[in-house]
């Protein structure tokens, strides 16, 4: 297995990328992180805080600036790359900060690691494949074609082919891994589970786009950072893993669930104009990362983990409540919402 002591994540002050630096730290405690954030509207340095500042450092700046890549990366014997736009609902109203951050910031990693050697491991989403539809028996596969909707997904799409082309042509060392929906603390309010949650603890109604019945495959971050890290040091090179937990639910069943937990009617939301191009299914087959390389999630109890979730936002209202404020006010600018 492949052991590095020196990492870079980038976007380790978002959401999935600080839950990684903390699993790390926890689970690793040999392993140095070099965290490199922009710290957008989506980072907070709170993500991390508390951690030994001996074993996790914060850079503050752009994946895009080429020359602070070119020197971090010159360090490290691995980069986690995480750093990116990732709200579809944004990326309908504004493209352009997806293309560069998603596309351009991907080139400019991959040309560091390229130039250093350094090994590469890129964080994506099953988003990249498209959608399925609600009766289809299938699911994703490495071998399923891509086929994206949203200016969002179509830049991950887009990174997850500059990777592919890097180490078919310059023998980058890399691997993909592309993963389900995530849940689970320090989730930022625009996303559908906390903004449901934070919604109820301010005595608002929730709101359901479309007919609800879109379904996403939830896992709970932690055990996508035990899939990364499983793939970092024991994937094959030039290899995509699919993550996935098989946690299929449809976003009404989702949404009664927050409400049966804090004790609100199952009825209790409004119906919602749908989000154009919304995608109506995704699942993922996770059978290669599982028989190849042994990774088993942990946390598939969905009611257990949507308790402790809600426990977190009901504890953390001085960490959401800047974030809810400037999101509400982004989502009152939507068409649909
Ligand atoms: P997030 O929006 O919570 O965090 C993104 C982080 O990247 C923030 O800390 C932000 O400051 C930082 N960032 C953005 N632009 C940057 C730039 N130009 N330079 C440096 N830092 C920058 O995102 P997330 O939900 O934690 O997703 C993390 C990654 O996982 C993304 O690549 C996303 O595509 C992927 N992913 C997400 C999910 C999901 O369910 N949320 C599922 C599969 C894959
Ligand atoms: O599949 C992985 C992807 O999951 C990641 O690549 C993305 O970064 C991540 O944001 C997520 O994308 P989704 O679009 O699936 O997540 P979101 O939380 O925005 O929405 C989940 C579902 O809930 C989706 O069908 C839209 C719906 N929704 C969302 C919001 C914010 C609502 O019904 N109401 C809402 O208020």
């Amino acid at each position: 297995a492949f052991e590095p002591k020196r990492i870079v994540v980038t976007g380790g002050c978002g959401f999935i990328g600080s839950n990684f630096v903390r699993w790390v730290a926890r689970e690793r405690p040999g392993v140095h992180v070099t965290v490199l954030d922009k710290l957008t509207y989506a980072g907070n340095p709170e993500n991390i805080a508390g951690l030994d500042p001996e074993r996790v450092e914060l850079v503050v700046g752009d994946i895009c600036d080429a020359a602070l890549v070119d020197r971090l990366v010159s360090g490290a014997d691995a980069v986690v790359h995480y750093a990116a736009e990732s709200h579809n609902d944004n990326s309908i109203a504004d493209p352009a900060p997806f293309v560069r951050t998603n596309v351009e910031g991907t080139f400019t990693l991959i040309e560091a690691c390229r130039r250093h050697g350094v090994r590469y491991h890129h964080v994506s989403t099953d988003e990249v494949y498209g959608d399925l539809a609600l009766d289809d028996p299938a699911r994703f596969t490495e071998e399923t074609p891509y086929h994206p909707s949203s200016p969002y997904s179509s830049t991950k799409a887009a990174s997850d082919m500059l990777v592919r082309a890097w180490v078919r042509t310059y023998g980058l060392r890399a691997t993909i891994s592309n993963c389900s929906n995530n849940y689970g603390p320090y989730q930022h309010p625009e996303k559908f589970i906390p903004r449901q949650i934070t919604n109820i603890l301010d005595g608002v109604r929730p709101r359901l786009y479309g007919d609800g019945r879109n379904v996403r495959d939830w896992i709970h971050t932690e055990d996508h950072s035990s899939a990364v890290w499983t793939i970092l040091t024991r994937g094959r090179i030039g290899e995509t893993y699919l993550i996935g937990a098989d946690g299929e639910r449809s976003n009404i069943d989702v949404l009664r669930a927050i409400l049966r937990a804090m004790r609100r009617p199952e009825d209790d939301f409004d119906w919602v104009r749908d989000r154009p191009g919304h995608d109506r299914r995704y699942a993922i087959d996770p059978t290669k990362l599982r028989r190849e390389l042994g990774w088993e999630p942990a946390h598939t109890d969905f009611a257990a983990g949507l308790e402790r979730t809600i426990a977190w936002y009901r504890d953390h209202e001085p960490w959401w409540r800047p974030a809810k404020e400037a999101t509400e006010k982004k989502y009152r600018t939507m068409e649909y919402r």
